[in-house]
């Protein structure tokens, strides 16, 4: 059995919904309280042992590269004026033993189109794909939520999906499957859709941004027509696998934030900032005091 060793980041959305936030800065670098999302996601990678970072980027995203770099000025100031917390702060950002790698993503075809063109660096073997705008929290003292995948994938050995469920009027946002009860929190996927009508959704389980995917994947995406919206969707490409080989939603133990909306940016906003450890107890107070 493989081990999952790669995760790919697809990062080359437009981020219209961000405007104009969006306009010259990439999305997956809006601030949750002091880290940019994209780092919650490769945090959440690492944590389930994944050191080989994939990011898909498109234009404006200079930003995710240098900020997985080193930044020789910033340490030397830091270094110089013996400032060390805050020096191994930013170091941490990127650890030793992590690799990144970019690949471009030339126009913003669609999900499955950006994960196509990380293929040549996923070395024909099982990866997770990992979606920054969606803030994904473990169970508190739990495990975040791509680890609980890996460890389902390594027993399973077929493609797993994240899925929540969510209510009839939101499937229209989402990739939506249907399936059979397969173990604790998982189904075996027998349909999969994407942003289905209400009236034609086959369920209320939503594909959250994480999967852990076999290499088949890429064929079938390849092979996929234009699907919603005119994009070539990664969904289109799943459902195309089901023929093949067995895939399996993970209805994961934690929370997950859309922060690709504004609504769940701020729900994730003031949900970390209220267990951050320097400003949380400050900010709860604040919090108290507003007359809503
Ligand atoms: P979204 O549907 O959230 O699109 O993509 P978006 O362009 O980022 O944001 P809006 O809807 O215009 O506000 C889901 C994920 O897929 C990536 C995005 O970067 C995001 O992480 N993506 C999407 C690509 O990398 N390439 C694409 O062609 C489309």
């Amino acid at each position: 059995m493989h081990k999952v060793k790669t995760a790919v980041f697809p990062v080359a959305g437009l981020g219209t919904r961000f405007l104009p936030a969006t306009k010259a800065a990439p999305k997956e670098m809006l601030p949750v309280v002091d880290k940019p999302l994209i780092q919650y996601a490769v945090e959440e990678a690492y944590a389930a042992g994944i050191r080989h970072m994939v990011f898909v980027t498109g234009r404006n995203k200079r930003a995710i590269e240098d900020h997985f770099d080193t930044a020789y000025e910033l340490e030397t100031e830091l270094a110089q004026s013996g400032k060390q917390a805050l020096l191994d702060l930013v170091r941490s950002v990127q650890p030793d033993d992590m690799l990144c790698s970019y690949v471009r993503q030339p126009r913003a075809l669609g999900l499955g189109h950006a994960v196509l063109c990380a293929e040549h660096l996923t070395e024909s073997a099982p990866f997770a794909v990992l979606l920054a705008d969606d803030l994904m929290l473990g169970p508190p003292g739990g495990q975040p939520v791509l680890a609980q995948m890996v460890e389902q994938f390594e027993r399973l050995g077929n493609s797993v999906i994240a899925v929540q469920e969510v209510p009839l009027d939101h499937v229209r946002r989402y990739g939506i499957v249907a399936g059979t009860p397969n173990g604790e929190r998982l189904l075996k996927v027998s349909q999969i859709v994407e942003k289905p009508a209400p009236e034609k959704a086959p369920s209320r389980m939503a594909v959250a941004g994480r999967y852990v995917l076999t290499p088949a994947v890429f064929e079938q995406i390849r092979c996929q027509p234009r699907g919603a919206g005119g994009e070539i969707q990664l969904t289109d490409g799943i459902a195309g696998l089901l023929a093949s080989e067995a895939v399996h939603a993970y209805q994961y133990a934690g929370r997950r934030y859309d922060c690709g909306s504004k609504e769940g940016f701020l729900e994730a906003t003031v949900d970390i900032a209220l267990s951050h450890p320097e400003v949380g107890l400050r900010f709860r107070d604040y919090l108290k005091m507003l007359k809503l």
